[in-house]
């Protein structure tokens, strides 16, 4: 039996000496090697034997095997520097060319963003509930003391859906929400997307980012909310911004404030994110209203709070100085890999 080992060891090795390339070089391998290749079927060969030479036979076999192997691993190597040897003497090969980048990943600005304020309210021990975008009249505008009639429905065009429900004009909703699923004192932030009916410009998009914030509990004052105010928004810009409060007028709080910040992207010269005025409106907010306090399930004669509404897609226009909100939701990719 051992002449047809030879003989194929033989015929292999011929074969393997001729000029190859990679293709070849594995064709060989599997018509040799592979799992019904030629040297598995000399094994077949073995049940013919007599027992006392079966060992002998079986080692035989294995060394072919293991011999082939060796012998096809070092021309493969031999073949793989032979390629590159050919690349590298190529007159055009520029070996100074940059390589091909991989793609990075990274979350959207507004996410991040999301995320960060998310942190900083968390570390303050706020609870982060999520509420729906789909929303009911009743929470969206009676709950918060805007009933049907109220002109300051007209503040806030509305997206309404066919069976009568709408799409959040604002993240305010959750105020009652959350009065009703948290026995007070508690403080909550709920960040979220908002829609509205609008005409769309450099400041105004039908879909964007709010963090509502509300803080329940006893003789909450105008004092207490200035405070708050301050400290997050310290914590959230990490430096001392300018800042001024005027009046504002919101029918779910009383009283109730525009907090209007220093522009970042001109510096307070004016320019189209803060309509030429150098003062952004960051943040209104104010004292729960007693009537909303009411709908919440709570006594206002025990309770009260004070409730915000974040701007969180100015925010990240002020932060990374983006001059136009349509960039924010637009998916052009050529604006998003910049904060990649
Ligand atoms: N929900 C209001 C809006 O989107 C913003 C707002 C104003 C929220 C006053 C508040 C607040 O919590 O106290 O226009």
């Amino acid at each position: 039996m051992s002449h047809e080992i030879d003989a194929l060891k033989s015929q292999a090795l011929a074969e393997l000496s001729g000029s190859l390339n990679m293709d070849a070089l594995r064709d060989l391998e599997i018509r040799y090697l592979g799992k019904k290749g030629l040297v598995a079927g000399l094994m077949a060969h073995m049940r013919d034997l007599p027992n006392e030479q079966k060992p002998a036979f079986g080692q035989q076999v294995n060394d072919l095997k293991n011999l082939l192997q060796d012998k096809v691993a070092a021309l493969r190597e031999d073949l793989k520097s032979v390629t590159l040897l050919e690349e590298v003497n190529d007159p055009w090969f520029d070996p100074s060319l940059p390589g091909t980048p991989e793609p990075r990943g990274a979350l959207h600005p507004l996410t991040a963003m999301a995320e960060e304020v998310e942190g900083i309210f968390r570390r303050m021990g706020f609870i982060v509930p999520d509420y729906p975008e789909a929303e009911s009249e009743f929470f969206n505008f009676e709950a918060l003391n805007i009933p049907g009639d109220h002109p300051a429905r007209d503040m806030q065009d509305t997206f309404w859906l066919k069976d009568g429900n709408l799409l959040r004009t604002h993240t305010s909703p959750g105020q009652v929400r959350a009065m009703r699923e948290f026995a007070p004192p508690f403080k909550a932030i709920f960040p979220g997307k908002v829609y509205r009916y609008e005409a769309l410009d450099a400041s105004h998009e039908h879909t964007f980012h709010q963090v509502e914030g509300l803080l329940i509990d006893r003789e909450v004052s105008v004092g207490n909310l200035i405070h708050s105010m301050r400290v997050l928004l310290s914590e959230i810009f990490r430096r001392d911004v300018k800042i001024r409060l005027r009046p504002g007028y919101f029918p779910f709080v009383e009283p109730g404030f525009e907090l209007d910040f220093e522009c970042s992207v001109c510096g307070g010269t004016g320019c189209s994110v803060c309509k030429y005025s150098g003062w952004v409106e960051l943040l209104p907010c104010g004292l729960v209203h007693p009537n909303v306090l009411r709908a919440g399930g709570l006594d206002p004669a025990e309770w009260s709070g004070w409730a915000f509404g974040l701007g969180l897609s100015r925010l990240v226009m002020m932060k990374y100085r983006i001059d136009d909100i349509r960039h924010l939701m637009g998916g052009d990719l050529r604006f998003l890999r910049q904060f990649a």
